[in-house]
């Protein structure tokens, strides 16, 4: 068989990673990234399309006889890139446009929730103040959710119903996140531990990838404004012996809803659950990988992606095992002073070549740009750098020594990765 043309559209960690790995397939002939980074360019060729260019994409796709296409990020997914491509003939992985409003409407995934059966917070969908009057009742402490996509900051975690009322109002009378707001689901707060568990879905099968833990706020101890996550790290000790019941009691029965409902899941489908002793509850799901989970997942995954990728495709996911490293990994997040607020762009980026002469530790390029031939800073997080080790404590050490060796002006990172594991030890 010839080796395949791969595309992965992206330009953060998660495609990096995405693209490294796909780079140890015996199976990968050639690499193009759209529109990438600076270490997407180390393994392939940058192609400057925009991820939302869904055409563009097809386009180019169909010109450079692209064998695979890989999307990463949820925008193309709700917009319907699986849908085009497959109009179009060309192999793509990634649910389809009404299978990814898993992610694309939080009201349409508690919907699936309560029909599969599957645990998760008490909520109500409220589209009008008199309505938000009406159902609210008894709602003292909430999460306060945009229904669309918001960029990952449409949640609002409310504290009275003054705050929970004063809240749905900003979103639907001052619109603040737009036309997603103009739906909000209102649930009740949940409380424990939160963790991602990944998997691989065919459409009727379902196998999960070992389980990690994010850390959305900026400042060490989980202080300050959400971010895209600042770190992660893989196993997450929190899930130790519940991985059975995650995939009997979350994953299969989504899988199984969606396929009754002739909306069949293929792709990645992203558990973010709240643990609490033996209760798992679903905070909510992501129709794709996760960033930065999968800088700390895919290090440890044996197994060739592609031949995952082409089993969640062609339906087979059932005939294949899945190989997972006894290590540990763990990511560290480096960004721009200001993220997750406003920050400079531009900025040299110096030690990279140090830290990755380390054994056991990994650079994934995120917001980053090759520029006169260095590497620039060019988004909020710029790089994830991994560590790999028999132990999440040596993981944890490997990664902040490749973190030592990196600077930029400016460069912020949290010391606590891995915290929360190191604790349960
Ligand atoms: P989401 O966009 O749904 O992941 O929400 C963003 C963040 O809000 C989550 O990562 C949680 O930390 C928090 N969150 C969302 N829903 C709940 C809930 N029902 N109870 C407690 N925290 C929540
Ligand atoms: N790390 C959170 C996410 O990918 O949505």
């Amino acid at each position: 068989m010839d080796k395949l043309r791969v595309l992965v559209i992206g330009s953060g960690g998660r495609e990096h990673t995405l693209a490294w790995k796909l780079s140890q397939s015996s199976k990968v002939d050639k690499i193009f990234c759209a529109p990438g980074n600076a270490g997407t360019a180390l393994i392939g060729k940058n192609v400057p399309i925009g991820v939302e260019d869904i055409a563009a994409l097809a386009d180019f796709a169909e010109k450079e006889k692209i064998d695979l296409t890989i999307v990463g990020p949820e925008g193309p997914l709700v917009a319907g890139i699986v849908d085009l491509f497959n109009k179009k003939n060309l192999r793509v992985f990634g649910p389809s446009e009404k299978a990814a409003m898993i992610e694309g409407s939080k009201a349409f995934a508690k919907e699936i929730m309560v029909s599969a059966g599957v645990p998760t917070a008490r909520y109500v969908v409220v589209t009008s103040m008199a309505d938000a009057e009406k159902k609210l009742v008894g709602f003292e402490k909430a999460a306060v959710k945009a229904d669309g996509l918001a960029a990952g900051k449409g949640v609002i975690l409310c504290h009275s119903k003054k705050e929970i009322m004063d809240t749905v109002a900003s979103m639907l009378e001052d619109k603040i996140f737009g036309e997603a707001g103009s739906r909000i689901v209102v649930e009740e707060l949940l409380e424990g531990e939160e963790t991602s568990v990944l998997a691989f879905c065919d459409g009727a099968n379902v196998k999960l990838m070992v389980s990690s833990q994010d850390h959305k706020r900026i400042f060490d101890d989980d202080k300050g404004p959400n971010t895209g996550g600042m770190g992660a790290y893989s196993p997450a000790p929190v899930v130790n012996g519940l991985e059975k019941r995650i995939l009997d009691e979350v994953m299969q029965p989504v899988v199984d809803e969606m396929k009754k409902r002739g909306i069949p899941y293929k792709g990645i489908l992203y558990a973010g659950l709240m643990i609490s002793g033996d209760k798992i509850n679903v905070i909510e799901f992501n129709a794709r990988f996760g960033d930065p989970e999968t800088q700390a997942v895919l290090p440890r995954m044996e197994s060739d992606l592609v031949d995952a990728i082409d089993a969640c495709i062609d339906g087979t996911l059932d005939r294949i095992e899945l190989k997972w490293k006894k290590d540990s990994a763990c990511c560290v997040v480096i960004a721009a002073a200001g993220y997750p607020g406003n920050y400079s762009k531009g900025k040299e980026i110096t030690g990279l070549n140090n830290a990755v002469a380390f054994d056991n530790v990994l650079v994934f390029h995120a917001g980053t740009l090759l520029k006169d031939g260095k590497i620039v800073t060019s988004g909020g997080r710029v790089l994830g750098v991994t560590g790999i080790g028999a132990t999440i404590k040596e993981a944890i050490d490997n990664a902040y020594t490749g973190v030592s060796q990196i600077d930029f002006d400016g460069a912020q990172h949290r010391t606590d990765i891995g915290k929360r594991a190191l604790d349960r030890l």
